[in-house]
């Protein structure tokens, strides 16, 4: 997908105190950047940021890392930041690739929210729930797994229900309608969802987990 170049974005990230400049300096000590041993999700792609700050605020808690490929995107991100105070967020601007990189077994949970769903074939390597990801999340993670995907793509969707159970993933909560479950899901949504939610197409929704 394409997304509108901001002049000077790199600048711009830059000079946020959320952006992690070198992450990989933080390898096996991201606990000790936040000052505290609560668990750590990280969310690959997060685009605008709006889910991933949400999160931060609502869970104090919890410590939280946004991480997103495209420096443009992530210039929406730290504006929204300019006037918060949250200790427990902080940003990368890299490729999901190279997370074994920036990231020892030190993950607690990983947020796939709407990410592009490549096409099969050639590109499918690049779908976050490919093999190839997944074997590399088995390299953050620091005890159990724990994935929890949205998208609104349902052939994405099947394709990382298969990928997923034949890594040995268990399958906590399913639902092929979020936002319309008799029994509620705790949601927080994202640019992209709210976008799709207005236009009423329904979000996919898994939370998979292996406990090995
Ligand atoms: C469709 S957008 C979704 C953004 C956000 N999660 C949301 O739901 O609003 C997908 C995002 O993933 C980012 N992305 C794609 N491939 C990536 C990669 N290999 N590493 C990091 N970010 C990536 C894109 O730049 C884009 O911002």
């Amino acid at each position: 997908m394409r997304y509108i170049e901001i002049k000077d974005a790199d600048k711009i990230i830059r000079k946020s105190i959320y952006l992690v400049k070198n992450p990989m300096d933080y390898k096996n000590q991201w606990q000790e950047l936040f000052g505290n041993q609560n668990p750590i999700s990280l969310e690959l792609g997060m685009g605008r940021g709006d889910f991933i700050i949400q999160m931060a605020k609502k869970n104090p808690n919890r410590n939280f890392i946004g991480l997103e490929i495209v420096d443009s995107q992530m210039v929406k991100a730290v504006e929204r930041l300019k006037n918060e105070n949250l200790p427990n967020l902080k940003l990368i601007n890299m490729d999901a690739r190279e997370i074994d990189k920036v990231f020892g077994k030190e993950i607690d949970t990983i947020y796939l929210t709407f990410c592009d769903p490549w096409p099969k074939g050639h590109d499918e390597k690049k779908r976050f729930t490919h093999e190839s990801y997944l074997r590399l999340y088995d390299k953050i993670f620091k005890k159990g797994k724990h994935i929890i995907l949205k998208t609104d793509n349902k052939g994405f969707f099947a394709y990382s229900l298969q990928t997923l159970s034949q890594y040995w993933y268990v399958f906590e909560r399913v639902s092929l309608d979020l936002h319309h479950e008799e029994n509620p899901i705790p949601n927080v949504m994202t640019d992209f969802e709210k976008n799709y939610f207005e236009e009423g197409r329904p979000i996919y929704y898994v939370d998979a987990r292996f406990e090995g």
